[in-house]
Parts: structure tokens; sequence; C-alpha cells
């Protein structure tokens, strides 16, 4: 008789509660877009496990979720330090046996170095920051994962790794390394209960990309940047990451999916106001 019947379809039990006893790890949840996640995520009843560099931050994130009755515990990592790493793996492990999640989430494209100026010792710290924790955590928790049971593993990168960045080519390539790592390794492992998806960030407000202060009198020009006509906020990201975590997307792995209000996708588009529509050509805008 065959295996292969609707019931191997997970079923969705409470739509408000989609993480329910699930264990996560994020990366970096102590700013933007994975305070957001982690926020996110507890309110949808996983147990947080928060690797962050920054205690201020890490606190912070923490007592928000504790005063909403989540459940999180913050730990003290610089993820580029394998030792650290390690640490952060037992501490986790001895506590829950495995995880669910895993959101790799940590990444910068500062100090940014043009190419002709960058210099071994740049591409270095780029790597580090941008694509070596994501072996080194993913290699700290896949197993534990394959033998609790399978789980979701989402990788923050950036659209600048599905497109060119023109500014910065070691940063683009790396976010690309980040993209096509999700791919690989969702390959390799689905048959091990292992989803692997990420996320291709762009125009989202956060510490390190501060577009609402960085830029001034541009209010009304947002409506001409981005395809969907307005800034994108840390909480559009992590009703993404929770529909990756979460059963929602039981079926889907090997994605990347730019969550950018349409970027990507308008990239070499420009709108002119007095046309009314967008133009591909040199035009005064
Ligand atoms: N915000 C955007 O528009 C945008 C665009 C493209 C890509 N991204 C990517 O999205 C991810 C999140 O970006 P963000 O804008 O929320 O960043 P952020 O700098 O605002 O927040 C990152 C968090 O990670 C922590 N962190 C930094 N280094 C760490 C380390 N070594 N170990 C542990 N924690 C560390 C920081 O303290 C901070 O809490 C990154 O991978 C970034 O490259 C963001």
């Amino acid at each position: 008789m065959s295996t292969q019947t609707p019931d191997n379809v997970p079923e969705i039990n409470n739509w408000n509660r989609l993480l329910e006893g699930k264990v996560a790890v994020v990366t970096g949840g102590g700013a933007g877009i994975g305070k957001a996640i982690c926020e996110l995520f507890a309110e949808h009843g996983a147990h947080l496990e928060i690797a962050e560099i920054d205690p201020d931050r890490a606190n912070e994130t923490t007592e928000t979720i504790l005063s909403d009755g989540g459940h999180v515990s913050s730990h003290i990592v610089d993820v580029r330090n394998k030792n650290e790493v390690d640490d952060f793996k037992e501490t986790v492990l001895a506590r829950h046996g495995s995880i669910d999640i895993l959101v790799n989430n940590v990444g910068d494209y500062r100090p940014l170095v043009r190419f002709l100026d960058s210099s071994p010792e740049s591409w270095k710290e780029m790597y580090d920051i941008n694509f070596h924790h994501l072996l080194l955590v993913t290699h700290a928790f896949l197993q534990s994962m394959i033998d609790g049971g399978g789980g979701s593993i989402i990788n923050i990168h950036s659209v600048e790794g599905m497109r060119a960045y023109p500014s910065e080519p070691v940063y683009g390539a790396l976010k690309a390394a980040a993209n096509h790592f999700s791919t690989c390794l969702a390959a390799g492992y689905g048959r091990h209960g292992i989803r692997v998806n990420g996320i291709g960030v762009d125009l989202t407000q956060t510490p390190q990309v501060d577009y609402i202060s960085g830029y001034e009198d541009v209010e009304n020009l947002w409506e001409s940047w981005a395809p969907v006509g307005r800034l994108g906020w840390p909480e559009d990201q992590a009703r993404v990451a929770l529909f990756l975590a979460s059963d929602l997307s039981a079926y889907v792995t090997g994605h990347n999916i730019p969550v950018d209000g349409g970027s990507h996708v308008g990239g070499g588009w420009f709108f002119s106001p007095d046309e009314k529509r967008f133009v591909n050509r040199p035009k005064n805008l």
C-alpha cells in the first residue's frame, strides 16, 4: 500500500500559535530583523534561544518577550567565534535535547569598502560576518535537528546576493553564498526532515540600515522607489520567517524569497511621475 497519502500534510491545529512548543535558535536577535523574528516566534508559542553579541540588546529582546508571557533565554555569543558557538550549542542542547528552528540572521555590509580599496583582511572580515557563522552555527545544530525528527533552517541574506551589488561585490558574493548554501543544504537534507530556505532582505528599517534618519526629504519618493510604494519594516521580514519556520511551508524547501517590496523584480525600471508609468531608458524623472 502506498505511503503517499494526504495524511502526510501536517495539520495546523492553531493558526494563532503556529510554533507552539518549538525551540527556535535565532542569531542576532537583539535588534532589527532578528528582534522582530524573536518576538513574533515567541508570540506563536516558540521557546527562543537567542545568540546575540550585544548584552543590552539581548536584554531588551528578552525583557519584551518575558513581559508578553513568552519563553526566552539569551546568550552573549559572537557567532563568528567557533568556541563561543560550541558553548552556546552545549547549553541549548543540554536544556532542550534538540532544536526545531534555526534562523541565521547576523550579517552586515559595514564597513563598506570599495573593491579597489579592499584587501585580504577586509574580505576576511566580510566573510566572517556574512557567511562563516552560517557554517559554524548550522554545523553546530544540524545533527541534533536531524536526530530530533527534523526542522526548518532560515538564512537571512540579501537581495544583493540575488542581483548585482555594484558598490560592494565582496558583500554581494557572500550573500549569494548564503543564498546558494540554503539551496544546496535543502537538497541534501530534505529526506532527513530538514527544510532550508532563505530570505533576501532589502529596504528594511533597522539600526543597521536607517532609511529614515539617514535620508532627509525622501518621504514622497518611496512611492516611485519600491514597487509596493513604502519602506519595509522588521515585521515584514518576521512574517515571512514565521511562514518558513512553521508547517504552513511544510512543502517549501531550497528557495530564497526576496522580501524587498519588489525591488528585486523592479530593478532597472524607474517610475516617471510625469508620464505616470515605468520607464527603462534614460529620462528626467
Ligand atoms: N535592513 C536591511 O534593509 C537589510 C538589507 C539587506 C540585508 N539585510 C540582512 O538582514 C540581516 C539582519 O539585518 P538588520 O538590518 O536587522 O541588522 P542590525 O545590525 O540592525 O541587527 C543585527 C543584530 O545582530 C547582532 N550581531 C551583530 N554581529 C553579531 C555577532 N557577531 N554575533 C552575534 N550577534 C551579532 C547585532 O548586535 C544586532 O542586534 C543581516 O544579515 C543583514 O545583512 C538587511
